[in-house]
């Protein structure tokens, strides 16, 4: 059958009925509280970023893509809002567009000694017979995080419903000399030309900083730790969530780690002691299974992923679109009263597709071309240019549920402000000293969203040029000061230098925001510059948001293009009748 006639929602429907039609395990269940919760769209609950009916999630989890579906697991609490450590189960959810997700019950829940006081982050890989398998933290019952496996009860079951934990888990026990809370999060698995699965560990080594352990393997049964760590950061406490990916040319992504010469790989990790997520690219020794950066070895000078509210970030490669995705959580950054009033915390970003940019030091990243679908009514602004002071508002969408694009040209960057070379160490600081409401001569310029009507509430996007000798910096904040007039939000300035050249580009940047009620997730420069900020402001709750586009600095700024699209609210761990499939509630009715 054709679908190409069919609104997308109607053809994922239309999937889901045949997944439905062929699993006897998917249970639906009514639950009134979060229906209410979900349809709602007045306050923070987003729209078409990924979260759970209710309670708390936090990493996202093996993501994957299996016999046409993605599945997407994540940290979640059954119980409730907060963290609460003891409990923590993989929530489940499949999508066949990575937009639209349908919630299954938890995949892995606390229920042996080897995962007693919970189920924790880990990954998934696809051995070569297509089937999966899940390698996981489990906190046991003694309280010590080891590594265990978990198969598919029934591999052609298209939902993959049922997960089997094997008797021989813990498959790693930790090492003698790691502390016992210290030892989690392994990867993806991947092949090395000897036949052996390697994965990455992350552990702290007592005094000397925050590693990567190897652990080989032929069965996934038995592994063997290789005595060097992958990656060892001197300048790091604990890292979490370890991703090695391979990159080996710039915009060509591969599968599994390729090795041999000119092979360049992405290390990520995410920083315990920053709560950030860093990134270097680098090689990879598939033989001494050691990775080593091309740039500084200091991983506080890597780039981050996201200059914003994001961490835990995991990527997997989409064989059935030759690319690698990455999601990233995003707390909540109110308080946890508010959270327990909205009945859930943390999202998702939306999916990223990832890839190594021509320069071959940065990624690129840019919301999966599915998330376009969504865009609904669109406006289409001439505006030629915005002169100092100026403010445009894009009018005739509804601001809180809003992807923009504009591209800005700049007729005059020799009058840009002179750089002081220590700007240059504190980006995030400078935004705070100067922000929206700072004049400069090129910039700020950029766009205000989630505005009140009256402008007292408004978070700014926006971009700075400065130059130093005879070359151009642009400096990208996301403005929290002015997001919300609510007390107890946290409001930071986000920033970061955009690394590319603007002079070589014609003096031409652009910048995609993508907006939903309590999220405003930002790609300047196609990509280069990531910042995801959560708002909370108090005017969404009578009235509607306002979108603008504004320049601050002294000197006109050309507007080349700017498109903007209301976005539909996506099906997310909503069914249709607005029945919700839940986890750990009562069963209430079986499909
Ligand atoms: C939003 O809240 C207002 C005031 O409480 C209410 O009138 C309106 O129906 C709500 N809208 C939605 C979509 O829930
Ligand atoms: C963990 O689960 C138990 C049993 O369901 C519950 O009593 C307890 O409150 C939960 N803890 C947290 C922190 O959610
Ligand atoms: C496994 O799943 C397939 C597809 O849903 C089904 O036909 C088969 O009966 C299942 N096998 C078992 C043992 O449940
Ligand atoms: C969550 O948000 C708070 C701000 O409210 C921030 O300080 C904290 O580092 C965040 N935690 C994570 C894990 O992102
Ligand atoms: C632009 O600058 C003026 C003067 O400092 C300030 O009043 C106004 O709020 C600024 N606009 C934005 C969007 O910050």
């Amino acid at each position: 059958m054709d679908m190409s006639g069919l609104p997308p929602l109607a053809v994922a429907f239309f999937h889901l009925c045949l997944l439905l039609s062929s699993s006897s395990s998917l249970r639906v269940l009514v639950a009134p509280d979060a229906v209410e919760e979900s349809t709602g769209r007045n306050g923070s609950r987003t729209a078409y970023h990924f979260q759970p009916a209710k309670n708390w999630m936090n990493d996202p989890n093996g993501p994957m893509y299996h016999n046409g579906l993605y599945h997407f697991f994540y940290q979640y609490n059954p119980d409730g809002v907060t963290w609460g450590n003891g409990n923590l189960s993989w929530g489940h959810s499949v999508s066949v567009d990575l937009v639209n997700w349908f919630a299954l019950d938890a995949a892995l829940q606390p229920s042996r000694s080897f995962d007693a006081n919970g189920c924790w982050s880990g990954s998934a890989t696809i051995l070569p017979d297509g089937s999966p398998v899940m390698l996981y933290t489990g906190i046991d019952a003694r309280g010590d995080q080891v590594q265990n496996v978990a198969f598919p009860k029934n591999a052609s079951d298209p939902l993959l419903v049922e997960w089997v934990k094997p008797e021989y888990n813990p498959v790693i026990p930790v090492p003698a000399d790691i502390k016992r809370d210290d030892f989690r999060d392994p990867s993806t698995a991947w092949l090395g030309a000897d036949g052996l699965w390697r994965i990455a560990v992350a552990a702290r080594v007592h005094d000397v900083g925050g590693a990567t352990l190897i652990y080989r393997s032929k069965d996934f049964l038995r592994w063997e730790r290789n005595a060097d760590p992958l990656y060892l950061a001197h300048a790091a406490g604990m890292v979490e969530c370890p991703d090695l990916f391979p990159v080996s040319e710039p915009g060509v992504e591969v599968g599994l780690p390729a090795s041999g010469a000119g092979a360049r790989h992405v290390l990520k990790m995410s920083v315990m002691d920053t709560v950030q997520d860093y990134y270097v690219v680098g090689s990879y020794d598939d033989t001494a299974d050691t990775f080593v950066p091309e740039d500084d070895d200091d991983c506080r000078s890597w780039r981050r992923l996201d200059y914003g509210h994001v961490y835990a970030s995991k990527s997997f490669f989409d064989p059935s679109k030759n690319r690698r995705v990455l999601w990233g959580w995003a707390n909540e950054s109110d308080s946890v009263a508010d959270d327990l009033v909205r009945g859930w915390s943390g999202v998702q970003t939306v999916p990223r597709k990832i890839w190594l940019d021509e320069d071959g030091k940065q990624l690129r990243q840019w919301p999966v071309e599915e998330i376009e679908t969504l865009r609904s009514k669109r406006v289409n602004l001439l505006i030629p240019e915005v002169n100092a002071g100026g403010v445009n508002e894009i009018i005739g969408i509804v601001g809180e549920q809003a992807d923009v694009e504009v591209v800005f040209e700049i007729p005059a960057l020799e009058h840009a402000d002179v750089l002081e070379p220590n700007w240059l160490l504190d980006p995030q600081s400078l935004c705070g000293e100067k922000g929206a409401s700072v004049p400069g001569s090129v910039g700020p310029f950029g766009l205000l969203v989630m505005a009140s009507g009256d402008m007292q509430e408004h978070t700014a996007v926006f971009f700075r040029v400065f130059r130093q000798n005879d070359k151009y910096k642009v400096l990208m904040c996301t403005d929290l000061s002015r997001s919300s007039t609510r007390d107890g939000v946290y409001k930071p300035p986000y920033g970061a230098f955009v690394d590319m050249d603007i002079e070589a580009h014609s003096g031409i940047i652009s910048l995609r925001t993508l907006v939903d009620h309590s999220v405003v997730e930002s790609f300047g420069g196609g990509g280069r510059t990531c910042i995801t900020a959560r708002v909370y402001p108090d005017h969404v709750v009578n009235g509607n948001s306002h979108l603008y586009v504004f320049n601050n600095g002294t000197g006109a700024v050309k507007v080349s293009s700017l498109d903007a699209w209301e976005m539909a609210t996506a099906t997310v761990n909503v069914l249709p009748d607005g029945l919700i499939a839940a986890s750990s509630v009562s069963r209430a009715q079986a499909y």
